[in-house]
C-alpha cells in the first residue's frame, strides 16, 4: 500500500442519514475520515459543527471529531485518491416505475474514476440490487485499477444508529479472503460480531431483512383493516394475540409502514425475483393502501367535505425529522381531495406548510395521527373531536 494514502477512510455520501453517523463513529475511534458529499449545504453545516438532521448523540460527536482533526468534509471527490478505504453509502431509490435504479452508484463511480488508486478497498454499503457489487468490481477491473470491492450492508436504524453500530452484528463480504480480513479489521474498531457471506448472499440478506419487516407490517395492517371494517376495536384483539403468548411476541402494531428503505427494498427484491415476489407486491398494496382505508373510515363518520382535517405527525417514523416517503404526505394528499381544508403539524419536520400543534387541535374538526411521536402520547384532544389513530398513539379516551 502506497505511503501517499494518508487517510484511513473516504466516505462517499458521508453527509447522509447513515453515512454521517458512520463517518462520525470511525473518526471518534481515531480513524482519519473524509466525508465526501455532493450536497454543498450539508458539507457546510457539517464543517461548521451542525448536524443536518436529527441523530441521537451525534451533535457532541461531530464537535469532538472536528476538534480532534479526525473528521473532514468536502464536495471534492479528488480526496478519494488519499484514502486507503472508500465507503460508498449513497441513496439507492427505485425509479417512478418501482424498478431499481443503478444510476446513482454508477454516477458516483464515474465521477471519481480518475482518483481511484491501486490497492484501495472500495466498500459498498448502500442497499443494492443483487449483482451490483460484482458489477462494481468489473468497473474497476475495466479501469485497469487494482481496487478491491467489498459489500458490507448498513443495517442500523437512523436516529439511533450510533448505539446500534456498537451492538449489531456486521455482515461482511468480499471477492477475496484477504480483502475480507482487511474489512473485518477496519470494522473491528466498534463492531462486536461479524457474519461472513459472499457478496450476492449479503446483498440478498439485506433486501430480505427489510422485505421481511415490510411483510410483517403489511400482515398486521391487513388484520387491522379486517377488524376495523367490522367496527371492531383492533387494540383489544392485538393485545390478546400477544399477551403472554411468546409465539406472537414479535407481532408489530398497525401503522404507516413507510420511509426511504422498506418499500424500495421490497421492490428491489421483487425485481430481482423477476416480479415473482407476489408477497412483496401484495405487502406494498396493503401498506400503501392504509391511508386511503383510513380516509374511507373517516368519511363514514364525518362529513369530510364540510370538515377541516388535522394531521398530527408528518415524519415517516416517530422521533424523526425525516419526511422522505412518509405516508403522512399521502394521507394529506387524499384529505386535500376529500376535506374542506387540511392542517398539518409535526414537532420536528421542517416544512413551511406546517402549523403549530395547538392550532391543529383547536381548528381541525377531525384529527388523524400519521406519526406516533412521543409528544402525542399524553395529548388531550378537545372533547367531541373525532380522532383516527391507527397507531393508538393517543391516550385511549380520545377515540
Ligand atoms: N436511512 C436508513 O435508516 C438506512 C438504513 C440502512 C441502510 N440504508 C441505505 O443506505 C443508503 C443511504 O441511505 P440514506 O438514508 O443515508 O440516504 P441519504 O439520502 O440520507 O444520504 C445519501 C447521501 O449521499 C449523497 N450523495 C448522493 N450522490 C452522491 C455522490 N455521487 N457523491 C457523493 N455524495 C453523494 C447525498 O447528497 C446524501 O447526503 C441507501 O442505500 C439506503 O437504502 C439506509
Amino acid at each position: 500500500m502506497s505511503s501517499e494514502l494518508d487517510l484511513d477512510l473516504a466516505v462517499i455520501g458521508g453527509g447522509g442519514h447513515v453515512g454521517l453517523p458512520l463517518s462520525l463513529l470511525f473518526a471518534d475511534c481515531g480513524r482519519s475520515t473524509a466525508i465526501i458529499d455532493t450536497d454543498a449545504r450539508k458539507v457546510d453545516l457539517i464543517r461548521s459543527g451542525q448536524m443536518p438532521f436529527m441523530e441521537d448523540d451525534a451533535p457532541e460527536m461531530l464537535k469532538r471529531t472536528l476538534a480532534s482533526g479526525k473528521l473532514t468534509a468536502t464536495t471534492d471527490v479528488a480526496v478519494i485518491a488519499r484514502a486507503r478505504f472508500i465507503i460508498c453509502i449513497i441513496g439507492t431509490p427505485v425509479d417512478e416505475h418501482l424498478n431499481p435504479n443503478f444510476t446513482g452508484i454508477r454516477n458516483a463511480l464515474e465521477a471519481a474514476r480518475a482518483h481511484f488508486r491501486d490497492g484501495q478497498i472500495f466498500i459498498l454499503r448502500s442497499t443494492v440490487f443483487p449483482g451490483v457489487s460484482e458489477h462494481t468490481q468489473r468497473f474497476f477491473d475495466g479501469l485497469g485499477k487494482r481496487v478491491h470491492v467489498a459489500f458490507c450492508p448498513e443495517r442500523v436504524a437512523q436516529g439511533v444508529s450510533l448505539r446500534e453500530f456498537r451492538t449489531l452484528p456486521q455482515i461482511i463480504s468480499a471477492f477475496d479472503p484477504e480483502i475480507l480480513a482487511e474489512v473485518r479489521r477496519l470494522f473491528s474498531a466498534f463492531v462486536p460480531e461479524f457474519l461472513e457471506l459472499t457478496p450476492i448472499e449479503a446483498e440478498l440478506c439485506k433486501l430480505m431483512t427489510n422485505a421481511w419487516r415490510y411483510l410483517q407490517f403489511a400482515a398486521v395492517n391487513q388484520f387491522y383493516m379486517i377488524a376495523r371494517d367490522r367496527g371492531l376495536d383492533f387494540d383489544r384483539i392485538l393485545h390478546s394475540c400477544r399477551h403472554n403468548y411468546p409465539r406472537m411476541a414479535s407481532m408489530p402494531g398497525p401503522g404507516f409502514a413507510a420511509g426511504p428503505c422498506l418499500v424500495k427494498d421490497t421492490m428491489q427484491l421483487a425485481a430481482f425475483s423477476q416480479d415473482r415476489f407476489v408477497l412483496g407486491h401484495t405487502a406494498m398494496l396493503i401498506n400503501e393502501g392504509l391511508p386511503s382505508f383510513i380516509v374511507d373510515q373517516a368519511s363514514r363518520q364525518v362529513n369530510l367535505r364540510e370538515a377541516r382535517a388535522g394531521i398530527l405527525g408528518m415524519a415517516f417514523k416517530a422521533g424523526s425529522d425525516d419526511r422522505r416517503d412518509s405516508l403522512a404526505y399521502k394521507l394529506k394528499k387524499l384529505l386535500m381531495l376529500h376535506a374542506k381544508e387540511v392542517l398539518c403539524t409535526d414537532p420536528y419536520v421542517q416544512d413551511e406548510s406546517l402549523v403549530p400543534l395547538e392550532r391543529v387541535l383547536e381548528q381541525a374538526d377531525v384529527l388523524f395521527v400519521a406519526t406516533p411521536h412521543q409528544q402525542y402520547r399524553k395529548l388531550r384532544v378537545p372533547p367531541g373531536k373525532p380522532v383516527f389513530d391507527v397507531w393508538s398513539a393517543l391516550p385511549k379516551g380520545n377515540q
